[in-house]
């Protein structure tokens, strides 16, 4: 069974359970009891009593509660008028304020956090679930109080990751490359050999991956669980089964939580294909960037040829234009220009030319 709710609002409820096969999206007010099994999507939920967050649930957004007991994945802050509780299979990665605190042997925990009153027992251990590093400065810093989000969508190929790279590093900015953390957990999936068309079973894996994507000098570094697949995810059988994974919702929604999470704060370029639309819609400055199908396969084929990886100009420009398809036409999260978006067609362009022109949009530069 997989159901919906679809709730905005939940006013007065005594107990609320939600199953573990659930997707409860809004927020939830209650009287007594919570107990998240299933997933619990971006709201707040506001308890007088205790919320139980059971070891197979997956909760982004905030509680606030007399008590809350984290036995699953929660991802965002918790407010503990009384007492918060870390089991052994807990993982919680936010802003924490509690009276009183315990992080049992074996939980995971990181974040902040604030006591407001009796004592904390300190966290068993600590993961890192910093996903990008800055870029070393290449110029003059842009002023703090200047530091905008930069978003940069568009088809594979369109030239996206250079142009990326180039204004993280002229700026000064962190840059995120949002579509290796769709390639690290398509790697994933077809290493522990997922059945792709299993939704439950990819956002299960999602969750329980830890995922860093450190943005080095000249690449994006990804581990996934601490092995480090930043060659293998550009192989073009991981590129094939990309889409598989970027179609599902509950995936979607994980990565983009973690996209925002990482991107905190101001200064960051990020690219990808739902960068301006769904993950900063308020970005001050977006871009969407396309070129030629021809175009775009024969720069795929030379940066793969560079590789060492040979394949025939029509495979790539069919391996493209299949992904293209499927990026264009998921119901969520689907590849298209973002309101406001300034077009950029990069088939005759140089990377220098393309690096300019969004400068001077940006404003930040000449
Ligand atoms: O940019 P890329 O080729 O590395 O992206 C790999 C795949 O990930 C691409 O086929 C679509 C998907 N993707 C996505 O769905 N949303 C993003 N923000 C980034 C990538």
């Amino acid at each position: 069974m997989k159901s919906e709710f679809g709730l905005e609002e939940n006013e007065g409820m005594d107990e609320c359970l939600i199953p573990k096969s659930a997707v409860f999206e809004g927020n939830l007010n209650a009287e007594g009891k919570v107990i998240i099994n299933g997933r619990f999507v971006g709201g707040k939920v506001t308890v007088n009593g205790q919320v139980y967050v059971g070891t197979e649930a997956l909760v982004t957004g905030e509680i606030e509660a007399n008590e809350v007991i984290v036995g699953g994945r929660f991802e965002g802050n918790v407010i503990a008028l009384d007492r918060l509780e870390i089991e052994s299979a807990g993982k919680l990665f936010g802003e924490i304020q509690a009276k009183r605190l315990l992080i049992n042997d074996g939980a995971e925990f990181e974040g902040t956090c604030r006591m407001t009153g009796g004592e904390a027992k300190p966290a068993a251990q600590k993961t890192s679930a910093q996903p990008v590093t800055k870029q070393p400065p290449a110029s003059e810093p842009v002023a703090e109080s200047k530091r905008i989000t930069v978003t940069i969508d568009g088809p594979a190929g369109a030239g996206k990751t250079t142009i990326a790279r180039r204004l993280a590093s002229e700026l000064n900015y962190t840059y995120l490359d949002t579509g290796a953390m769709y390639r690290a957990l398509t790697w994933k999936a077809l290493k522990n050999k997922l059945d792709l068309k299993d939704e439950n079973a990819l956002v299960e894996m999602a969750a329980g991956t830890e995922l860093k994507i450190i943005s080095q000098k000249d690449y994006t570094q990804v581990l996934v669980d601490g092995r480090d697949v930043s060659e293998e995810i550009r192989k073009p059988y991981v590129s094939r089964g990309t889409s598989a994974i970027a179609d599902v919702k509950g995936v979607r929604e994980i990565m983009v939580w973690l996209q925002r999470k990482s991107a905190n704060g101001r200064g960051v370029v990020l690219e990808g294909r739902d960068t301006g639309t769904v993950v900063f819609p308020d970005a001050e400055k977006k871009f969407y960037l396309d070129a030629s199908l021809e175009e775009r396969a024969l720069r795929r084929a030379n940066e793969l040829e560079k590789k060492g990886v040979n394949l025939d100009l029509d495979q790539v420009m069919d391996d493209i234009r299949k992904r293209d398809e499927r990026d264009r036409s998921r119901p969520y999260g689907a590849l298209k220009k973002a309101e406001g978006a300034i077009i950029i067609d990069t088939t005759k362009m140089n990377i220098d030319d393309v690096t300019k022109v969004a400068l001077r949009h940006i404003g930040l530069n000449n």
